[in-house]
């Protein structure tokens, strides 16, 4: 089941590596014979683990209700509920969790079976220490991987899911949470963000994840249109209304019935219009220029704007009762130079979608990727990819480098650095050697972890799965008091 990276059991018993790379496993033991029971809480608290017992298959079945475990030992011989029934109840609703039976001897059939219904191993009472210890080892690391693959597949998944939004940093995994969130809804959303940042990215993505997917976006840049013609473009018009009225005209709102109508620049939406809109968000009926029926719609309106429109109600420029109405929910997206950790994926996202998903990407080289970080991005994703189509468009032998960047760029970003008015990101790291820098973090790991049980000493050891001994050697001599 489990074959060749295990082979050297001295591994495992030279390097106790479980308790310094993540939170200690939880186990659940289940056995009606007590001293079993003991002996199993025993060894298994002995060798680090987290280890709870319980005396038969219901008491088991309660906790596992109630608690979340890494991997279950069973015997399989108990009453009423036997260890297969509990097997089979655990491999539809705690799936993650590894289970290991417990067969005494003579019964190895069963245990097959049990194999079969999904668990890693048995072990054969009497069992030898070393037995246990490494088939618990070995289902535990299992079921990590396979929990860890689980993830980063729902993680890619996750990614696929909200349309090619680059998300790396803490802000936009919010924005794209809220997305998930208020997409199948059909409440008004305000989205806010500096130019480029992707406001109309977060419009479209709400759209595709509503259940009105398959009806009609549209987006109207009211920056953009004369103040004239916005009533007209909005709400239709009828024949005749006005001079060049020759034929009646549908409006964005009735083209959107059923879909979404993202208004963008809402702010420069001039204060007439503002009414107009305000009383088809209460109502739901549209109005033609010129007309007298009223028209039903259904569309769910997403606005955007890069100024906050607060300012503008103080200013007298913004109806105060329309922004209560937009703003039922609003996102806020953060400015590329705050979310540094967005920067390099983007880069990537955009290189394959400029040279398509099967081509090699360019190589970047360090100091263009320096560049990039430093770099304060006043004009967001969008000048990012301005950037990246620059540089693609010069770079030479499949590689990134600084003179395929914008001048401007690069000017900036080195006078900030010169002047003093930047520091690098890459400040920290400079000049370490591997091992200054591993000694550095184990270091701050150790102080963590003895700050985290009080100053005591051997609590920490306990802790970081050393002997005492062993952190006092590690211990700067600041910290050894
Ligand atoms: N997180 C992201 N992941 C992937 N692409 C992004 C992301 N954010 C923005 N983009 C891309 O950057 C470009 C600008 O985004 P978008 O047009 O949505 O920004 P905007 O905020 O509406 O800009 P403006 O204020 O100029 O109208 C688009 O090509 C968009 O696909
Ligand atoms: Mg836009």
């Amino acid at each position: 089941m489990w074959t060749g990276i295990l082979e050297n059991d001295n591994f495992w018993s030279v390097f106790n590596y479980k308790k310094w790379i993540r939170p200690m496993p939880r186990i659940l033991i289940v056995d009606d014979e007590p001293t079993i029971l003991n002996l199993l809480n025993k060894i298994l608290i002995g060798q680090g683990y987290d280890a709870t017992p319980a005396s038969n298959g219901e008491k088991a079945l309660q906790l596992l209700q109630t608690e979340k475990f890494d991997l279950m030992i069973s015997d399989i011989n108990m009453t009423p509920i036997n260890g297969m029934e509990l097997l089979r109840k655990a491999a539809v609703s705690w799936p993650d969790m590894g289970v290991i039976m417990l067969t005494a001897y003579g019964t190895v059939a069963t245990a097959v079976e049990a194999m079969k219904e999904g668990a890693f191993d048995y072990i054969t009472k009497p069992f030898k220490l070393d037995e246990l210890v490494l088939t618990v080892q070995r289902a535990l690391e299992y079921h990590h991987a396979i929990t860890e693959n689980k993830d980063l597949k729902a993680r890619l998944e996750h990614k696929e899911q909200l349309g090619g939004i680059v998300a790396e940093s803490p802000g936009m995994r919010k924005v794209c949470e809220m997305i998930e969130r208020v997409a199948p809804t059909s409440t008004t959303v305000l989205i806010y963000g500096e130019s480029g940042t992707g406001k109309e990215l977060v419009a479209r993505a709400l759209h595709h994840y509503s259940p009105r997917k398959d009806a009609t976006f549209m987006a109207v840049n009211c920056a953009a249109l004369p103040a004239a013609l916005m009533e007209s473009e909005m709400f239709g018009h009828v024949k005749g209304s006005f001079t060049g009225a020759n034929a009646t005209k549908t409006g964005l709102f009735e083209a959107a019935h059923g879909g979404t109508l993202f208004l963008d620049e809402i702010s420069s939406m001039p204060l007439e219009i503002q009414s107009k809109l305000l009383r088809v968000l209460q109502d739901k009926k549209i109005r033609k220029v010129g007309g007298s029926d009223h028209t039903e719609v259904d569309v769910r309106i997403i606005a955007a704007s890069n100024e906050k429109l607060e300012t503008l109600i103080e200013q007298g420029k913004f109806r105060e009762d329309l922004y209560y109405r937009l703003s039922v929910i609003s996102i806020d997206i953060p400015p590329l130079r705050n979310r540094p950790e967005d920067i390099l994926p983007l880069v990537n996202h955009i290189m394959s979608r400029e040279l398509g998903p099967d081509a090699d990407l360019p190589l970047i080289d360090h100091e263009t990727q320096s560049i990039l970080d430093n770099y304060n991005w006043p004009g967001n994703v969008r000048e990012l990819e301005n950037t990246i189509q620059h540089a693609l468009t010069f770079a030479q032998q499949g590689v990134i480098t600084k003179d395929t960047l914008p001048a401007k760029i690069v000017n900036t970003v080195e006078e900030g650095l010169r002047s003093g008015i930047i520091t690098s990101r890459h400040e920290q790291f400079k000049g370490k050697s591997l091992k200054t820098f591993l000694h550095d973090k184990e270091k701050e790991f150790l102080q963590r972890t003895i700050e985290s049980v009080n100053g005591d000493k051997e609590k920490a050891a306990n802790e970081l799965g050393i002997s005492l001994a062993t952190l006092y050697r590690k211990l700067p001599s600041d910290l050894k008091k």
